[in-house]
């Protein structure tokens, strides 16, 4: 069944040169391919598990009312979001992270001394000298190393990309990766335009290393960045000196993290402009087209942009994996509980190809194409 895709996949790369997808005659589409950089192509990486664990406290839209002036019917239209999930009281961002670990162990088969490196992908952990050490403790990953890593809602395909390096180059067999947010620890409750779109939650995914390409389960990436669109979406430290009474009058900043700010409107113009481009040249370097794609599984940020990002690419929405309706924006989280979601329904199938795609603040940008085989 992990061979299913297999024939196809050996036929398009022998044709990589000239794509056979529908869209690909605009220039950007050719720009798209001309990036396209042998080396990002399959790599001896497979996903074998998934888990996911969301905040505990359900807030319908309904509950905004009363904080900002907004509405249900506004923010169901112009979003997708229905509701979302947050920490409760006395939760905390390693505690989800851990709960999605274990799933995804439990289902990958994996004993967690055999882990390793993990990597958690997060840009709210509860320690800003990093939560992965203390993950890979509660779950018993004694054996591994572990780091946080920073890429906001591009963190889990950042995430991924990083893992299939240790993985490609033979120095790890098991890798576990987290993608976990609680952006609501940094929200605005008094800003309409961002306070009703994120949620908390976390995914997890056991990566192994192959040996064949037959048994690759990562066909092929993407990763990008802009740091001049910054300030479009950002928390930034605010500094805040203080003087000390010494002979030297040394400055010592005291300051802290201020809360998010977002040009709502810029943010969505670089979300449908990239994520379709980016996708394609993922496609590209692994080969593929749109054709090839059973599940297109976006950074759940608005379900305008899915929409937008699926025409685009020619891909129908029923081929389309969302569920911001329930959680919001997750951010490192939404790509990996989408899709435990999806492995648990039984959607996704062994062998079936899924093009993920994160986008967000940094400005960060990627994708991957992942054949399932979990
Ligand atoms: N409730 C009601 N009205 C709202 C509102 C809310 N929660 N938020 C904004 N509005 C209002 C605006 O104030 C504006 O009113 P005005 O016309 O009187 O000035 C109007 O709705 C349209 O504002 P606009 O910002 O153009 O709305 P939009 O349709 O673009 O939707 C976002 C706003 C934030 C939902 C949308 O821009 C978006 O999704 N951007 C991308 C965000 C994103 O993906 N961020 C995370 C990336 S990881």
């Amino acid at each position: 069944m992990i061979l299913k895709k297999y024939a196809s996949i050996s036929r398009v790369h022998m044709n990589s040169a000239v794509s056979s997808d529908p869209t690909s005659k605009k220039t950007s589409d050719a720009d798209a391919i001309a990036k396209s950089v042998e080396g990002k192509s399959w790599f001896k990486c497979r996903p074998v598990g998934v888990g996911a664990c969301a905040g505990q406290q359900t807030v319908p839209n309904k509950a905004f009312e009363a904080l900002v002036d907004t509405n249900d019917a506004w923010i169901k239209k112009r979003t997708g979001i229905a509701k979302r999930h947050l920490l409760a009281e006395g939760v905390g961002l390693r505690d989800i992270a851990v709960a999605s670990a274990q799933e995804a162990l439990l289902n990958s088969k994996v004993a967690p001394e055999d882990i390793d490196l993990v990597i958690v992908a997060t840009s709210s952990p509860d320690d800003l000298f990093g939560d992965a050490a203390s993950v890979a403790s509660a779950i018993g990953a004694t054996n591994a190393a572990a780091f946080d890593l920073t890429a906001a809602c591009s963190g889990f395909v950042f995430g991924m990309v990083t893992a299939s390096q240790f993985l490609q180059s033979g120095t790890y067999k098991k890798v576990l990766l987290v993608g976990a947010d609680a952006l609501s620890r940094f929200l605005d409750w008094s800003d309409r335009g961002t306070c009703i779109l994120f949620g908390d939650g976390a995914g997890a995914v056991v990566l192994e290393a192959t040996e064949t390409k037959e048994a690759s389960g990562l066909l092929g990436f993407a990763l990008h960045s802009n740091g001049k669109g910054y300030s479009n979406l950002k928390v930034p430290f605010q500094s805040k000196y203080i003087e000390v009474q010494n002979e030297e009058h040394t400055k010592i900043d005291q300051g802290e993290y201020q809360k998010m700010t977002m040009n709502g409107p810029e943010v969505y113009k670089f979300a449908v402009h990239e994520v379709p481009l980016v996708v394609k040249e993922a496609l590209t370097n692994a080969g593929l087209t749109s054709n090839d794609v059973d599940w297109l599984l976006l950074h759940q940020a608005n379900v305008r942009i899915m929409e937008h990002a699926a025409k685009e690419l020619n891909i129908p929405m029923d081929k389309v994996l969302k569920n911001i309706e329930e959680y919001g924006n997750t951010s490192a989280g939404s790509i990996p509980l989408a899709l435990t979601e999806a492995v648990r329904a039984g959607k996704i199938k062994p062998g079936d190809v899924i093009a993920i795609s994160g986008f967000g603040a940094g400005l960060s940008w990627g994708a991957a194409i992942i054949r399932w085989s979990g």
